[in-house]
Formats: structure tokens, sequence, C-alpha cells
């Protein structure tokens, strides 16, 4: 889908019009223009009152239709991204115009194409029945040109996450994903370097290895580096990268197992919010640290009770081999560590405690003190990505005692069982700042609902793009 900018005066013949209205106001603001000629005999017929969700397709006299979405009662960024998102699937002509981006409130453009791009996303390598969505141009009226620029790269690369994430785990070894990434960071002018299972048992990664020795696909590590000229800052990027996650020994039960394919979110999310911004050329340094395995369960299997040795920090003796993330992150912060980042940020799937504490919807965030968590809050609020702060309470950490290594990975308790994985991560990110991102949660989408597709959803890369933009334009 091609985003366009064009005037008041376009030929909107052919084309759907998608305008908004707010529940019993129709039509709304920054739409009276589009609505005019339309019969409110036709509204009432439709029944649309203009809440969330809501769509009502209308004959125009000048377009192929006018599509109506739901608002809501208030006229605000999330939405207008949520209603352009309802309205952009039922499109059936290959040109879509609106004025939506018109709304009288704060980065109405990037809402309106964030909505296109994120909600008309799809996934279908694998289909060979149906048809795909027909809209080819998308057109806003005196859009705002920057913010059409920033929102098409924040979703194209969102987009890009969700594609990896989706991909069957039969065809996204970690090898594999090492290549994608790095094929597409190239692309966009980061440098790379992939270690192989030589260089990272060279390396001492054993935490990496412990997890991969169940699986006959290879581990992987990736670091991508972009490094403008201008630096303003130096943002370091960890994410977990676990291709599919059995449990490994510990095996999980079917359910369970289901969607765990999911499990490199958020190397998926660090990547492409790398690859973002190096597109929008910001001018922060990024390192992002990616550690690629499988869990599985082959006869080679870590066992519980086996003891690992990071490649620095705490030896662990691994009791749960279903905690497997928090030992491929302790490696990975170790390697981080080498770079020495003012701001190091880890984004996981890491927990079913934090989806059951938060829901699908909302990730944990937890900093390395008060200020870290905010400054990720206020990104994630200007990205439109929902988040919450949970503790790093100290006092937990001694569950995590082991009696034959310094540490365990698994508490005796399910109790707080996000704040327990935090707490461990601690003991490997050293004594900067530090925020780790659980998205176990929202990682997946289950109900297509505004921008969010059924299957990945690509969360965490828009935050952290902010985060950068944040460091980018602080003094
Ligand atoms: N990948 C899972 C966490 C997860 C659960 C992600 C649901 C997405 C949806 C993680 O590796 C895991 O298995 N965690 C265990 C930890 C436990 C053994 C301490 C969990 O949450 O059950
Ligand atoms: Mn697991
Ligand atoms: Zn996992």
């Amino acid at each position: 889908m091609e985003i366009k900018n064009v005037q008041p005066d376009v030929d909107i013949a052919g084309s759907t019009l998608i305008a908004g209205a707010m529940t019993g106001r129709v039509p709304v603001s920054g739409s009276e223009e589009a609505v005019m000629g339309v019969d409110q005999a036709l509204l009432d017929l439709a029944k649309f009152e203009g809440k969330p969700g809501q769509v009502a397709i209308v004959p125009h006299e000048r377009a192929a239709a006018l599509l109506l979405v739901g608002i809501g009662d208030e006229a605000g960024f999330d939405s207008i991204r949520a209603a352009v998102g309802n309205g952009i699937r039922l499109v059936k002509t290959k040109r879509a115009v609106t004025n939506l981006n018109q709304v009288p409130t704060e980065a109405a453009t990037r809402a309106v194409v964030e909505g296109a791009l994120l909600g008309g996303y799809e996934y279908r390598n694998y289909k060979t029945t149906g048809d795909a969505a027909v809209v080819e141009s998308f057109e806003l009226i005196d859009g705002n040109e920057a913010e059409i620029t920033e929102a098409r790269i924040a979703s194209e690369v969102t987009n890009l996450a969700r594609d990896w994430v989706n991909t069957p785990a039969l065809d996204m070894a970690p090898e594999t994903l090492a290549e994608r990434i790095t094929t597409a960071a190239g692309e966009a002018g980061i440098g790379f370097e992939t270690w192989d299972v030589e260089r990272i048992t060279d390396e001492g990664l054993g935490a990496l290895l412990g997890v991969a020795a169940g699986s006959d696909r290879s581990p992987s590590l990736v670091v991508l580096e972009y490094q403008p000229e201008d630096q303003k800052g130096h943002l370091g990027l960890v994410g977990k990268g676990i291709t599919f996650d059995t449990g490994g020994l510990s095996i999980k039960t079917a359910p369970f197992m289901e969607e765990m394919k999911d499990d490199m979110s958020g190397a998926a999310a660090v990547a492409a919010a790398t690859i973002g911004i190096a597109r929008l050329g910001l001018p922060i340094r990024v390192t992002a640290v990616i550690p690629l395995t499988d869990n599985a369960l082959g006869g080679n299997a870590t066992r519980p009770g086996d003891v690992l040795r990071p490649i620095s920090g705490p030896t662990i003796e691994v009791l749960n081999t279903d905690a497997e993330g928090r030992l491929i992150l302790a490696d990975g912060l170790g390697v981080m560590s080498r770079y020495t980042p003012d701001l190091v940020i880890d984004v996981a799937t890491l927990t079913g405690a934090a989806r059951i504490a938060l829901g699908d919807r909302i990730a944990a965030v937890f900093g390395s003190d008060s200020e870290v968590a905010s400054q990720v809050l206020a990104a994630a609020a200007r990205a439109g990505e929902p988040f919450w702060e949970l503790p790093l309470f100290k006092e937990y950490r001694k569950q995590l005692d082991s009696d034959v290594a310094d540490i365990k990975n698994v508490t005796a308790s399910r109790y707080g069982g996000a704040i327990a994985a935090a707490l461990f991560l601690a003991e490997y990110a050293g004594d900067g700042r530090w925020a780790h991102l659980d998205i176990a949660g929202p990682a997946r989408t289950r109900e297509t609902v505004g921008d969010l597709v059924k299957g990945a959803s690509g969360f965490g890369a828009r935050t952290l793009l902010e985060v950068a933009k944040g460091m980018a334009e602080s003094p």
C-alpha cells in the first residue's frame, strides 16, 4: 500500500472515501466536506451511530463509496488509528482517500497512516486460496509530510517484525532469522556481525549453548551496530530470540506450546526498531544484541539440575528448562556490557505471569530506577502501545538463591513470576540504566480490531523507536 499526500481538489472518482464520525455526531469534524451529500436517512437506515468499531458504507455522489468509521466519544490518536484500521480492511477499491488526518488532535496524520498500514496488514505467505487486500493507494488530503514519513517507517518495521514472528518455526530456524535480520539491517545501512556456534562457544556463552543443546538446529547471535555521524547517545537493545519454545525437558503441555513460534518476538522488535531508527536517520548510536536458539528436547538437552556458565555474572542452576528466555538474555546482556551503552533495554516474551497480571494487551516494564521506567512509559504513550510498570522488588531476590550454583533460574513459587524473572535479569544487566520489557501478553493479537490484526503484533518496536526519538531530542 502506497501512502500519498494529495490536495483537497483531488479527483476522487472511483475511490473509497474514508470519513469518521463520533458517537451521536454524524458527520464529525474533519470530515464535513467528505460526507457532504450523504443522505442522513441512509445513515439512520444503516444504524450508524459513530461508535468505535462501527462502520457503514453508503453511496457518495463523487466517490465510488463513502466508508464511515466510528471514532467513539473522543477523537484522539488511539481512536483515529483504530477507526482507520477498522475501515481499511473493508475497502474494495484500489484507491482510498481520507481527510481524517485533519481532525484536530495530536499527531492525527501519524494515527491515520499507522491505522492504514498496521490495520491493513495481512500475512498470506502460506495461503493458496482467498484474495489479498485491494488497496494500492492510500491518500491523505493535506497530510503532514514529516508525520507521514515517520508513521510509514514505524508501521513498515512493525509489519516486518510481524512477518518474522508469523513465519512458522519450521521455516524460521535460528540461523534463518539471523539471515533475515542481517539482510534487512544491511539494506538500512546498519553494520552487523553474526556469531555461529563456534564463535558462541569460543566467547563462552554457556547459557545460550545450554538452551541450544536440545535442538538439532544451531544457535546464532546477531550484533547490529548503527553508528550515525552525529551521536546524541547510545542505546543498547537486547531481544529474546527463541525460535520455538517446547519448554525443553520441562516440556509444555500442548495448549501452551501452540503459540510458541512467537517466542522470538523480542528479537523481532529490537531488530525492527534498530532498522527503523536507521531509516529515520536518528542521531543515536544503537547496538542490538540478539541471541537466537530453539528450546527443544533432544538427547543432549540440558537437564533440570544442570549448571550453566554464562559469559559473565552468576553461574546458573537450571531447575526448569522452560525458563529459558532469561538464560539466553543473561548471555545477551553480558555481551551488551562490552559496548557500554547509556541505556540498555531488553525485550522478551518472558513470562506467562506477565500475561496473567496484565492480560493480552498490556506489556510490563521494569526499570533499574523509576526514572528509566518513566522514560519508557512516556515513549510507549507517544507510540500508542500500552505498558504498565511492575516493581523490581528486591526482597524477592532471595527466592532465586541456589544450593549448588550462584543463582537458580526459577523460584519455588509461581507467584510474582514476572518479577522473579526481572530480578534474575538484573543480575546480568550491570550497574547502568536498564529497562526490561516483558511482552508475553501483547506479542500476539487474538482478535482483529483497529490497528491490530490477529497473529503477531510487532509489539515493542514503536516504543523503542520513540525511546530513541526522545534521546535524540533531549538536550
Ligand atoms: N516463552 C515463555 C513465556 C510465554 C508464555 C510467552 C505465554 C508468551 C505466552 C517462557 O519461556 C516460559 O515458558 N516461561 C515460563 C517460566 C516458568 C517456567 C518460571 C512460564 O511463564 O510459565
Ligand atoms: Mn519457556
Ligand atoms: Zn520462552
